[in-house]
């Protein structure tokens, strides 16, 4: 009796000293920062996006409203003065800043979405750590690179762990939750519960290669480039072999062009040096071929298809 009494009062003061997440600073204004910012916005907190200057801003912030202009046109398509009070709503709660250090001063949690380069994310966390409030949680969005490595930089492990979202943000349902062995549970929960706050189904994942999805999702596309590259099938017939014959909404090839042959190839690249015995990570020619031309997907209008 004395334990349990004693257990639930540990448990109601660890509720009570977490704090809840209001304010979150989106490190990184390109297609997942910007699809961050806005679904942490819809789900009435306040966010602020950085990035380096406000050319690049500029464009986040007209991508978020083209896509809560989408949302909105479903949501509410019979009332369009709902429709618009609805976005000026959410993009009001967004601020734009080109001063991570200043942002970070009041801030709940950090979520970083910038290149995937483990120096570049060392250097912005290490830097961000000595301005932060003690408190604040700092996250990856990063998509094949350990947790560990970056949160190393700082001196919060205890308060670091991974939010891997998925392109694109707004419609993708799942959150992947990772946590490192120092993550406490305190943070851990704090970050199920942002999740769930920003409508989005949680998992949760050790800090493993490619977390569940990618380490699922790369191998099968790299797979897929290699039937291409033996000449076994077209990218055509595959991609519609896998929407018509396993229900996939997109092919491997128009997934690849809709994530970005560089990020592809950047994946693969580091695992295959990570890892170089596991024969699925290994790199593929044709992938490297199409990025070497500057082919990169949907963005650059050619990847394995032409748009
Ligand atoms: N914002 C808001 N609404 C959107 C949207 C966006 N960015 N994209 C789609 N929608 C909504 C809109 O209401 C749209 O209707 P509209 O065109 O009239 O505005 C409606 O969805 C239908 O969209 P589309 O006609 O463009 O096409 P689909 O019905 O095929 O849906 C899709 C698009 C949701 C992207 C779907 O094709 C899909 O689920 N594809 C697979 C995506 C996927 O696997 N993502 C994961 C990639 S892995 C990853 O991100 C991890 C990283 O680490 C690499």
């Amino acid at each position: 009796m004395a334990f349990a009494q004693c257990m639930t009062k540990r448990m109601l003061s660890s509720t009570a000293v977490r704090k809840a997440i209001k304010d979150v600073t989106v490190i990184g204004g390109g297609l997942m920062g910007s699809g961050i910012a806005q679904v942490t916005a819809s789900a009435g907190i306040n966010v602020t996006l950085v990035d380096m200057n406000d050319e690049i801003l500029n464009k986040s912030s007209a991508s978020i409203k083209k896509s809560l202009d989408r949302v909105a046109k479903k949501k509410f398509s019979d009332n369009p003065q709902g429709g618009e009070s609805f976005v000026s709503d959410i993009v009001g709660r967004i601020k734009y800043s080109s001063d991570a250090l200043e942002s970070v001063k009041s801030t709940d949690l950090v979520v970083e979405a910038i290149v995937e380069n483990l120096d570049v994310k060392q250097k912005l966390f290490a830097s961000l750590d000595k301005v932060a409030p003690r408190e604040t949680i700092f996250t990856s969005n990063t998509s094949s690179i350990p947790i560990k490595d970056i949160a190393k930089a700082t001196q919060r492990l205890d308060r670091f762990g991974g939010l891997h979202f998925f392109n694109p943000v707004p419609m993708m349902k799942l959150l992947e939750v990772i946590r490192i062995p120092e993550t406490t549970d305190e943070t851990f929960n704090a970050l199920l519960e942002y999740g769930a706050a920003v409508g989005k189904t949680t998992v949760n994942c050790k800090d493993t290669p490619g977390f569940i999805v990618n380490r699922l999702l790369v191998p099968y596309v790299a797979e897929a480039v290699r039937m291409l590259e033996r000449g076994d099938a077209s990218a055509k017939d595959i991609d519609t072999a896998m929407k018509l014959g396993a229900s996939y909404p997109m092919g491997p090839f128009e997934l690849s062009d809709y994530i970005g042959l560089d990020t592809m190839k950047f994946i693969l690249d580091g695992w295959s040096k990570n890892y170089p015995d596991i024969e699925l990570f290994r790199p593929s020619e044709l992938l490297n071929k199409l990025v070497a031309e500057g082919h990169l997907g949907r963005k650059t209008g050619k990847g394995f298809y032409e748009y």
